[in-house]
């Protein structure tokens, strides 16, 4: 084979494999099911069970939510109280925007200008819950999510997230011990996903959201921790929906913003936008590809001459001796179609042939 193709052929490998590997937790999470670390339906006692539990409870019982201020709006309020009511012996603490600020500034220092550097207020209502989870412990719920019933036999597990559907998890209910590795690490890698991404959905998602923590749960995952650094993953039925759910949603999402309904639909049409993107990623390798045709049309001027073909015959001919000694090259390569100056509007047709034909 010619020294030009190949390297043409390495290039776009090397390009395409940057491509992949920049995208290759993204693509994983489509297929990822989480079904290995799932809280199977088995271990948790049904809600009023007389089953006498003898898991140690080892997530600290303390509840974390988060408000701009202390004025909870009305349509949460029920949902907030559901689950104050139902745990009168955990902590309750109230995260607002100002003793958010105070903590970060007091216990995590090195994070603080990230913190106030955020653009949208639910980027720090983010982080703030992954830092606390980090630092005290407990279970942080949304203020939009009610509880059905105890939180206690999730307590049994060091770490748990909510599986969202189709992909994912989600960071709108999760639990914790102090100092779990897995929310360490989402603490310690905030600060270099802390870009813009066009669309404040999307920065939102993938600097502190949803995205972002299913991003990292992923890559954790592939370290395959042990039994006490596991993330165990709560199940969309035993999320809500069911008599045996641990929360209820209520109306009112905490999502406020107009592309709000986008993301939705990216989630929805996650397949189609697959598809759309490796449509662009063909499109981009083959205008690479025509480039270096272009390219190696102009640099071998000097050792190929090229004869004009008439445009009624540029369908493919009947291969000759010489034709078929070129086969090496794909005819993308030999010929190149561009309008002639000279020629008018006509588009014509040249092929390489080398001198030595
Ligand atoms: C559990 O018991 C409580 C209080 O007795 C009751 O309100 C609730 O409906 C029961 N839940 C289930 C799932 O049986
Ligand atoms: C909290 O914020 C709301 C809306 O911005 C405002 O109406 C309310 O007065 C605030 N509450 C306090 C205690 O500052």
């Amino acid at each position: 084979m010619r020294r030009g193709p190949l390297l043409f052929i390495v290039v776009t490998l090397v390009i395409l494999s940057l491509l992949l590997r920049s995208v290759f937790t993204l693509l994983s999470l489509l297929v990822e099911d989480a079904s290995a670390d799932a809280i199977h339906r088995a271990e948790l006692p049904s809600p009023n069970s007389s089953l006498i539990e003898h898991r140690p409870q080892v997530i600290p019982k303390i509840i974390h939510q988060t408000y701009k201020n202390e004025t909870i709006p009305e349509v949460w309020m029920e949902a907030q109280q559901s689950c104050i009511d139902l745990h009168p012996d955990y902590e309750y603490i109230l995260w607002t925007n100002e003793k958010s600020r105070d903590f970060i500034a007091k216990e995590y220092p090195w994070f603080l200008d990230t913190f106030d550097g955020y653009k949208y207020p639910i980027q720090r209502a983010d982080t703030i819950r992954y830092f606390v989870l980090a630092h005290f412990g407990g279970t942080y719920i949304d203020l939009d999510d009610g509880c059905n019933r105890r939180l206690d036999p999730l307590l049994a597990y060091p770490a748990w997230v909510r599986r969202t559907v189709p992909t994912g998890i989600s960071n709108d209910a999760m639990g914790s011990v102090p100092q779990h590795p897995f929310f360490l690490r989402v603490i310690e890698v905030l600060q270099s996903y802390d870009r813009s991404w066009l669309l404040p959905y999307i920065t939102v998602m993938y600097s502190t959201g949803p995205l972002f923590l299913s991003v990292i749960w992923k890559e954790y995952m592939r370290e395959m921790p042990n039994e006490s650094g596991r993330v165990r993953i709560l199940m969309p039925d035993e999320y809500n929906k069911f008599s045996w759910s641990f929360f209820t949603h209520h109306v009112g999402n905490s999502w406020h913003g107009k592309d709000a309904r986008l993301i939705f639909w990216m989630g929805q049409h996650w397949m189609l936008l697959t598809v759309l993107g490796f449509i662009l990623a063909g499109a981009v390798g083959y205008c690479l590809w025509w480039s270096y045709g272009r390219l190696s049309l102009w640099s071998s001027k000097h050792r190929y001459r090229y004869s004009k073909l008439p445009s009624f015959i540029s369908l493919p001919r009947l291969s000759s001796p010489t034709r078929l000694s070129r086969r090496a090259m794909p005819t993308l390569l030999r010929r190149v179609s561009f309008k002639d100056e000279e020629a008018g509007p006509i588009e014509t047709s040249y092929e390489l042939y080398s001198r030595r034909d």
